[in-house]
């Protein structure tokens, strides 16, 4: 049987929907828009249309979106100078440093900089703390985007056994608190990991997030399961240009799996959405008002 394919361009549109409504309700109720700044530093050009996608769609919401280019040669002293003023504008509510940075400067020293309430990304270490104790804070957005599709193929997530792949701090870690929250059974599996074929095929939700193309074969995959593949790859073709694919091997893992996200069009279009809500979320917390996203 060919597995369900889970249309993550519908769920984020209906996702950006959603927070268009929440954005015009905060508007009329609390003449508050929720403000976003995203830091581009340098030309890379994978970044760029990242960047210009975040503006664009944070844009047809009806927030404020407003984008800082900086040199590739940029010092981490101007970058931090950028950062501070940005914590201190009170019409930002929403910082997003663009990874990753030139060498010279230090990523984390950059993250760590960003006013928590504005970590619209959910790197800070507060962040990470607050979502690993459990309590409220703005969590990074691949791997929300990754639990709202895995919840929209299957409802309640309670007592799966999930297994990830990947421990990066972007995707694979704050993954693994997601689902525990949701009462799955975790398993964060990496590349130490011993027979990893056989941890995959115990897996009823399996999240591929490692970056490498079409490493997580058909048969490592338990039939009837779900699969998230966070993986976008460019390899090259025959013809001498290129082609985007997952890090699950897609031909093969639609012969198994109960359900599968595509690659493009899975995970991709649910990071922005979900930076988005981060927004409004983080709007809302700085101005003391109900989010009408938080439910
Ligand atoms: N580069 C690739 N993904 C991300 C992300 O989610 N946030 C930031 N800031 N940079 C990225």
């Amino acid at each position: 049987m060919t597995a369900q394919r889970i249309d993550g361009k519908a769920v984020a549109a209906e996702l950006r929907e959603k927070i268009a409504g929440a954005v015009a309700e905060l508007g009329e109720r609390h003449g508050l828009v929720p403000g976003i700044s995203v830091v581009l530093v340098g030309e890379d050009p994978a970044s760029k249309i990242y960047v210009g996608s975040k503006n664009r769609q944070t844009a047809e919401a009806g927030m404020v979106s407003t984008q800082h280019t900086l040199d590739a040669a940029t010092s981490q002293a101007e970058l931090l100078d950028l950062v501070h003023s940005l914590n201190d504008d009170p019409s930002v509510h929403g910082i997003l440093v663009q990874l990753p940075l030139p060498d010279q400067i230090d990523s984390q020293a950059v993250i760590q900089a960003v006013n928590p309430a504005k970590d619209v990304d959910g790197f800070h270490v507060v962040n990470a703390g607050r979502l690993a104790t459990g309590l409220p804070a703005l969590t990074p957005c691949t791997p929300l985007g990754c639990v709202i599709l895995a919840k929209h193929a299957l409802g309640d997530l309670s007592g799966m056994e999930a297994v990830i792949v990947g421990r990066s701090n972007i995707v694979g870690k704050p993954l693994a608190q997601l689902l525990l929250r949701e009462n799955c059974t975790v398993t964060l599996a990496h590349s130490r990991t011993r027979d990893l074929p056989a941890v995959c095929r115990r897996a009823d939700l399996l999240f591929a997030a490692v970056g490498r193309p079409e490493m997580i074969r058909g048969d490592w995959i338990k039939p009837g399961a779900t699969v998230i593949d966070v993986g976008i790859n460019r390899i090259p073709t025959e013809d001498g240009k290129s082609r985007v694919v997952g890090d699950v091997a897609y031909a093969e893992a639609v012969e198994t799996a109960g359900a599968i996200t595509p690659v493009p069009g899975g995970v991709g279009p649910m990071t922005i959405a979900c930076l988005m809500r981060n927004t409004v979320v983080a709007a809302c917390r700085i101005h003391g008002v109900t989010s009408p996203l938080d439910s």
